[in-house]
């Protein structure tokens, strides 16, 4: 049998769509989240809360590789020291590849601040690792403007850009990643174009045709002055090719 991997986060948005790509290439996977699943496709789940060290033993019992995709609002800091750790005491890890944010030391706000100390962790552990930095997924940003066009009247903050990319293209590039050898911080992924968040507001109130008066408003103190000098986005690396169009349309349409 094939050496075990590791996904924590395998059940969500990216996670589901690197598993299957690591199963093709001939990984037994073995998926950690908070919730129990029955074993499917040739993979076994594990049932653990990262912002606890219980049952992170077990999980990492015969793993060699730790993709750690585990994530969300709150926490990314103390899930990922608790997992670095038990990765350590295990002794068998010998890869240990991490998805970050895009400005994750350059933003000040406490997500990417978070990743940031995930990262400084990740980087000091003992363990050979790989720093990959995505920009915002196209599903992110599409909940992103639904939720700001629930309003009558849309709130339209200037200056803003986003660079979002297709989570199915970091997947693809995390399976690479987690198939080759630690490389440290790889080049950041984002999508191909840059857009202001009242584009995408535009193109989103139009493709489900919906209009909306807009109330021009400017995000205070650091951290407008942060995302309007670009903090969150990446120019002049390689970049994702599915635009936030085609991912609009295929949505919009789809549903
Ligand atoms: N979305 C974006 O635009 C974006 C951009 C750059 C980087 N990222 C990063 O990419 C990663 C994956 O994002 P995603 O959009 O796929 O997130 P998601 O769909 O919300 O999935 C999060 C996953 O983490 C698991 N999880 C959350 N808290 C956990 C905990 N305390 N212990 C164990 N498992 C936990 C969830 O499973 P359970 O709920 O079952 O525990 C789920 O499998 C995150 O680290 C995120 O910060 C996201």
């Amino acid at each position: 049998m094939s050496p075990t991997t590791l996904v924590t986060g395998g059940t969500g948005l990216l996670g589901s769509q690197v598993v299957p790509l690591l199963r093709q290439a001939g990984h037994t996977v073995r998926v950690l989240s908070r919730h129990d699943r029955e074993p499917g496709d040739g993979v076994e789940y594990v049932a653990v809360d990262l912002m606890t060290e219980e049952g992170l033993a077990k999980a990492l019992d015969g793993v060699r590789t730790v993709l750690h995709l585990a994530g969300g609002p709150k926490g990314d800091d103390v899930a990922t020291r608790n997992l670095v750790q038990a990765a350590e005491r295990a002794g068998t890890v010998e890869h240990l590849v991490l998805i970050s944010v895009i400005g994750a030391d350059t933003v000040p706000v406490g997500y990417f601040a978070r990743k940031a100390e995930a990262e400084r962790i990740v980087a000091a552990s003992r363990i050979p690792h790989t720093i990959l930095r995505a920009a915002q997924f196209h599903d992110l940003t599409l909940k992103t403007v639904r939720a700001m066009a629930k309003a009558p009247v849309l709130l339209a903050p200037g200056g803003i850009r986003w660079q979002p990319v297709a989570s199915g293209e970091v997947a693809a590039r995390l399976a690479e990643l987690t198939l080759g050898e630690p490389a440290g911080r790889v080049p950041d992924l984002a999508g191909p174009r840059v857009y202001t968040l009242e584009e995408l507001q535009r193109s989103y109130l139009t493709a489900v045709g919906k209009r909306r008066m807009r109330f021009p408003v400017r995000v205070p103190g650091k951290v407008g002055k942060a995302y309007r000098s670009g903090a969150n986005i990446t120019l002049g690396e390689p970049t994702g090719s599915e635009t936030w169009e085609q991912f609009l349309t295929a949505q919009t349409t789809s549903a």
